[in-house]
Parts: structure tokens; sequence; C-alpha cells
């Protein structure tokens, strides 16, 4: 039987071919069948398929925080805003330490706190599709898949509506960093912008503990277990971790959301029309087409040599995992490359697993499920303008550069 990868050559494999990042999946593809452990000089191992990368994130030999060349080569040049967000961010740090802060956090940011957020995710759509009615085409990404999340974020900490371009500024600065193979030209910015952020963050904190709310930040300075709470480089590194990790996702989980349902018709009638099939289309664009490609940035380091395969892995090796490629792996599911919003059983690696597995994932499930619909019930004739739809360039996260879309009015 012939594929369309038979003419792909795993071995000629280039993580930063702009023909690679418009469409990784031919090179998933190869990648599993004909390497699924691929060492490359710049990333380290790349694991492409589900079975080891799910077995790997679950693996506790496995780390962030385990001592690496890649690791004392950020150290070396990394600003020291950069090493304080690194050395205490919940992402980045491993248990005991890892344990104690989840703990902590997860009291704080618990699934009432994301309930409460339901009317103001829906008022804020609704608000948004009321001025774009009368508009006969209007760009999804600019007026809907970046404004919401932000003020989901925003609004669980209570931080002002106005400050939401200063924090997008500094989100694209910081994550610039996460993008493989990492470019250190990158990190000066980056630590401009962290500098300001952990003083923005530092003033938040010392407002709330003066003046206790019913808000996030209130909370986790509040979050207190078996006489621990966290520190506040701990704190500091929170606030910025949920503003960094919980727009730019949902962003895109929105926006390739909407781009999917309006290039497949009949799956976006049938979330128009029937509220019970919205979860499960959600899980589906998850799946098809998840934000996160890769884990996050540095990957995953074993503490002692593991053996994937045939492959020995020594510790102090970065190994990434390719989730996007593990979402389409046909020994997980059947015809995966087809977008079916009725497909059982998805569990998709696209908010990871483990230990690290995604802390907001809830949240932004729920506003993806509020705000999808929303917008194909209001424009029943909503169409998409380019037959070719533009990704932004990375390995990282999946994310069209822009989604304009024609709603039949105006
Ligand atoms: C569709 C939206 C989202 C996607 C696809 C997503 C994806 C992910 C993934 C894949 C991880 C694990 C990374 C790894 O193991 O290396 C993660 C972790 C995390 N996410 Fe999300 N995320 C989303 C939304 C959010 C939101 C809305 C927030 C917060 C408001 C958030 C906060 C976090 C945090 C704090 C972690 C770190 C958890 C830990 O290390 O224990 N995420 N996310």
């Amino acid at each position: 039987m012939t594929s369309a990868t038979d003419d792909l050559d795993a071995s000629q494999w280039d993580p930063t071919d702009l023909a690679f990042r418009h469409d990784p999946i031919p090179w998933y593809r190869a990648l599993r069948e004909q390497s699924p452990v691929y060492g490359h000089p710049d990333l380290g191992i790349v694991l492409s398929r589900y079975e080891d990368i799910d077995r790997v994130l679950r693996d506790t030999r496995f780390g962030l925080a385990t001592p690496s060349p890649w690791r004392e080569m950020f150290a070396a040049g990394a600003p020291a805003s950069m090493l304080l967000l690194g050395e205490n961010s919940l992402l980045f740090i491993d248990p005991p330490q890892h344990t104690r802060v989840r703990g902590l956090v997860a009291q704080a940011f618990n699934p009432r706190r994301i309930e409460q957020l339901r009317p103001r995710i829906e008022a804020a759509i609704n608000g948004i599709l009321d001025r774009l009615e009368a508009q006969a085409t209007f760009d999804v990404l600019t007026e809907i898949a970046w404004p919401i999340p932000i003020m989901g974020v925003t609004d669980l900490l209570d931080v002002p509506a106005t400050d939401q371009a200063l924090l997008h500024a500094w989100t694209d600065a910081i994550t610039a960093v996460d993008e493989l193979p990492i470019d250190l030209a990158v990190l000066p910015a980056a630590g401009v912008a962290a500098d300001e952020f952990l003083a923005y963050a530092g003033d938040l904190v010392d407002e709330r503990r003066k003046n206790p709310g019913d808000d996030l930040i209130s909370a986790l300075i509040a979050a207190e277990e078996d006489g621990e709470s966290l520190t506040h480089e701990e704190l500091l590194a929170m606030i910025v971790l949920i503003l960094l990790a919980g727009h730019d996702t949902t962003a895109s989980l929105i926006s390739t959301g909407l781009w999917l349902l309006l290039s497949h018709p009949e799956a976006a009638d049938e979330v128009r029309n029937n509220p019970e099939s919205v979860p499960n289309a959600i899980e589906e664009i998850l799946r098809y087409l998840g934000p996160l490609q890769v884990a996050s940035g540095g990957g995953r380091w074993p503490n002692e040599p593991v053996t994937i395969g045939d492959t020995l892995i020594e510790p102090g090796t970065p190994v990434r995992l390719l989730l996007g490629s593990a979402n389409r792996d046909p020994e997980q599911y059947d015809d995966p490359d087809r977008f079916d919003i009725h497909r059982t059983a998805i569990r998709h690696l696209a908010f990871g697993r483990g230990l690290h597995v995604c802390l907001g994932a809830a949240l932004g499930r729920l506003e993806a499920q509020i705000v999808i619909p929303a917008v194909l019930k209001r424009f029943p004739d909503l169409a998409l303008v380019d037959a070719e739809p533009t990704w932004r360039p990375s390995l990282v996260v999946r994310q069209l550069a822009t989604l304009p879309v024609t709603t039949g009015r105006g």
C-alpha cells in the first residue's frame, strides 16, 4: 500500500523548514513510520508515537528541572528574571517542589472559580458579536480569539482590562524563548519583558496582601497546606505563568476550531444546532490540530539512562515530545487524519498528561465551548475568505496568523 509519505525520508527532516511548519502532518507520519525515536543535532531525541510520548509524560524518571547541557546553555545566556521564572514556574520544576506548588495552586484554581467565569465569558462574546452584527467581514483572531481568553485570565486575576495590551506584548516576548530550536538572540528582549512583568506581578501581590479580594491572586496568597505556602518567587512565577499559558493557547483553540468547522460545513451545522455535540467537537479539534504541537519548549530529560525502542537515552539528553503527532497516530486512532466530531474515546494529548497536565484545561474548554457555537449561531452564513490558511511559522504553537471571514451581512 502506498501512502502520502512514501516520498518523504525522515532522515531529511528539517524542523526549521517553512514547508514543514506550514503542514507538519506528512512529516509527523514519516517520523512515526521510519524513525519514531529520532536523534536531531539541535533538538535531542524527538518522539512522535502516541505510546512513547504518553509513557514519557507519566514516567517519573523524566523531569523538567534535571541538569543538562541545554539548561546550562540557557542559564549562561539568560537574564536573571528569566532564571527566576525558570526556577519557580510550575511548568519547569520537578517533585517534591512541583507536588507542593501544584497542591497549593489547585486549592485556589478550583472548578468553582472557573465556573464563576461562565456568565462573564457569555456576556463578553455576546457583546463582541453585537458589535460585529452588521459587519460584512471581520478577522476572527483580532475580534474574538485574542480578546476572549485574555479577558478570561485578567478576570481570574482581577487585573484591569486596560492592561491587556501590555500583558499581550510581554507574553509574546517571553514565549519567543519556547520556540524550537531555541534562538538565544531572543533572550535579551525576553529578559526586559520578564523584568517588567515580574515588577507588575510584585505590585499586584503587595496590593492583594493589603486588600485581599475574591480573585485568584488573593487565593494563591492565602493557600496553605501542612503549614506550607507559596514562596514570594513562586507566587510571582505562577501569576506570570497563568497569563502566559492561558491566552495564546486558547486563542489558537478558538480560531483553529472555527476554521476547521467552517471547512467542514456539516460539522459546523451540527455544532450550531445541537448543543450536545459541542463538547466532543471541541475534543476532536484539540486532537486534530491542538494549540501546542510540542510539550513545553524545554522538553523532558531522563535522570537515569532510559531505553526507548532500541535507543539508549542518557541523562542530560533533551527529549522532545511531538504531541501533535501523537494525536494523529494510527495505532491510537482509526483514520487519524479524518476530522470527525463524532469520534469516540478521543483521549488526546493536547493538554499533556501526567504530573504537568494542563492546569487550565477546564478554562480553555469552557471558553471554546461557549464561544465557538455562539459565533456560528449568530452568523448562520459565516464563511472563510481564504481557500488556504496562513499559519504562524512555529514548530511549537499551531496558530493561524489571521482568519478573515464573511458574515453574509452588511
Ligand atoms: C486550549 C487551551 C490550552 C492548551 C491546549 C494547553 C496546553 C497545555 C499543555 C500541553 C501543558 C503541559 C505541558 C507539558 O507537560 O510540557 C499545559 C500546562 C499548563 N497549562 Fe495549559 N493549555 C491551555 C490553556 C490553559 C489555561 C487557560 C491556563 C490557565 C489559565 C493554563 C495553564 C497551564 C499551567 C499552569 C500549566 C502547567 C502545569 C504544571 O506544570 O503542573 N493552560 N497546558
